[in-house]
């Protein structure tokens, strides 16, 4: 047999790339590349990348010109590049990287094992095409090698809605459902390895199955993992608010398993900056849909995505967005600065918002919500929550574990526990986690 290779994989992004990594290692396992954390070790690096902001893509081309080097003194090293900027480039990549060997897209990963032997022969090549969905259809299935308690489960790819600003449409292609036979295979097994919570994943998930003829809408293909025995908790990421039905709402009163969290971005708070962003909703709307959701499930928490500084956006707009952090009392927001994306919309809208005023505005929204934040997590102490254990804490003698609102809390406990539902009584609140006592 011919010497096992070291496959070192470098991975930005999303969760989306997240689970393609996995799945590109179990591919080129199949052609005698084995994992390795060390780049200086490796026979093969590949960098599976994010085009979602600027800086995202820098990045990453910070990282080839390092590996410039590597290659200088380790000639045999073969270097390749997956993912969103890949897909973007494409071929260009070749051309400007002459250190490069190989280019694979987004709809591309099955033709990596062919790419990689090709590169071992020393021929350069890029396969960026997209390809036909009942193709895309067939290659889902997902590499469960590596388990664990809470896995993400892919149900959609792609996405539709093109928003203004984002990239992901032009480099993920068009929006997908994969076969909801096939996710309930999945989650079976997981559930059959051990794994007790899941989460849904997609760009947007509430869209699930509208555009696939024959096959059942989000609400069903949640009903139908909550019956997956085995599986304790169920969650899902990420929600469009303007397709978000009211019969979802009311799953979180109807489904135990149904976590108690929802990532519902908002982008921005002003009805201006909403409709140059085309996102499809009013803010009057996106806070009629959080109200329901506080309604029927008391407790809930949400949390979010904001922009700053879309091009157009007034201070007036601005406060508006303050202003929705105030009334949706969001658990946390992830909030970026605008970035100008190749090919989107808003890349031709005279920009007038200034590098500084944006960067100002960041910091008095992460202040407010930084606030927020922490009261939110105040409201925790005293009450008793059920965890699940996912693993050892960083901090020494440390479980950590999620309540079903999905703060991550930590507690002092036997690692037996781990993949355990337990009952912990919180303790401390911090900015971003909750400290917590085992209950007897
Ligand atoms: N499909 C998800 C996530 C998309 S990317 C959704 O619809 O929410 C994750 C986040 O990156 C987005 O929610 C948005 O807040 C941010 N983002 C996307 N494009 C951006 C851009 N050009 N500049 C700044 N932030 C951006
Ligand atoms: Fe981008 Fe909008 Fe699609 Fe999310 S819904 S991936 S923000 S285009
Ligand atoms: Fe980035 Fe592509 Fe995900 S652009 S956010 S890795 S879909």
């Amino acid at each position: 047999m011919s010497k096992e290779k070291l496959l070192y994989l470098q991975t930005f992004g999303c969760q989306m790339n997240v689970s393609d990594s996995e799945k590109i290692a179990g591919l080129l396992q199949g052609i005698g590349y084995r994992p390795t954390n060390d780049s200086s070790q490796a026979d093969l690096i590949i960098l599976n990348t994010c085009s979602v902001r600027a800086r995202a893509e820098e990045k990453v081309y910070n990282h080839l010109v390092q590996y410039k080097g590597l290659k200088r003194k380790k000639p045999g090293v073969l270097l390749g590049v997956g993912g969103c900027v890949a897909q973007q480039e494409g071929e260009r990549l070749l051309c400007t990287l002459p250190h490069l060997d190989f280019v694979f897209g987004t709809h591309n990963l099955h033709l990596l094992p062919e790419l990689v032997l090709s590169a071992e022969k020393g021929e350069r090549l890029a396969e960026v095409s997209f390809i036909d969905n009942e193709k895309r259809l067939d290659l889902f299935p997902a590499d469960t090698a590596n388990t664990g308690v809470s896995r993400f489960v892919t149900v959609t790819q792609g996405c539709d809605n093109f928003c203004s600003y984002c990239i992901v449409p032009y480099v993920r292609g068009r929006e997908i459902s994969r076969r909801s036979a096939e996710i309930i295979e999945e989650i079976s097994l997981l559930a059959a390895k051990g794994v007790k919570e899941v989460t849904l994943l997609g760009q947007n998930v509430n869209s699930y199955g509208l555009k696939n003829s024959g096959e059942m809408d989000f609400v069903t293909l949640l009903r139908k993992v909550c019956e997956v025995s085995g599986i304790e908790r169920l969650r899902f990421t990420t929600s469009h608010p303007k397709d978000f039905s009211l019969q979802l709402i009311d799953c979180f009163a109807e489904l135990p398993k149904l976590c108690k969290h929802v990532h519902l971005p908002a982008q921005a708070g002003s009805n201006a900056v909403l409709s140059a962003m085309n996102r499809g909703y009013t803010r009057e709307a996106y806070l009629s849909l959080v109200r329901r959701l506080k309604e029927v499930s008391p407790g809930i928490q949400i949390t979010g995505d904001i922009i700053v500084g879309f091009p157009g956006e007034t201070e007036a707009n601005f406060q508006e967005t303050l202003s929705l952090l105030e009334e949706v009392r969001y658990t946390d927001v992830f909030s970026f600065i605008y970035s100008k994306r190749p090919e989107t919309r808003a890349a031709s809208y005279q920009d007038h918002v200034d590098a500084e005023e944006k960067q100002a505005r960041l910091d008095r929204l992460l202040a407010l919500q930084r606030k927020i934040t922490l009261e939110n997590n105040r409201s925790f102490v005293g009450t008793v929550q059920e965890v699940l254990v996912e693993g050892e804490s960083r901090r020494g003698g440390q479980l950590y574990g999620r309540i079903s609102g999905n703060r991550i809390v930590n507690l002092a406990a036997d690692p037996a526990l781990v993949g355990q539902m337990v009952r912990v009584a919180i303790t401390t609140a911090y900015q971003n986690s909750l400290q917590g006592e085992l209950c007897s």
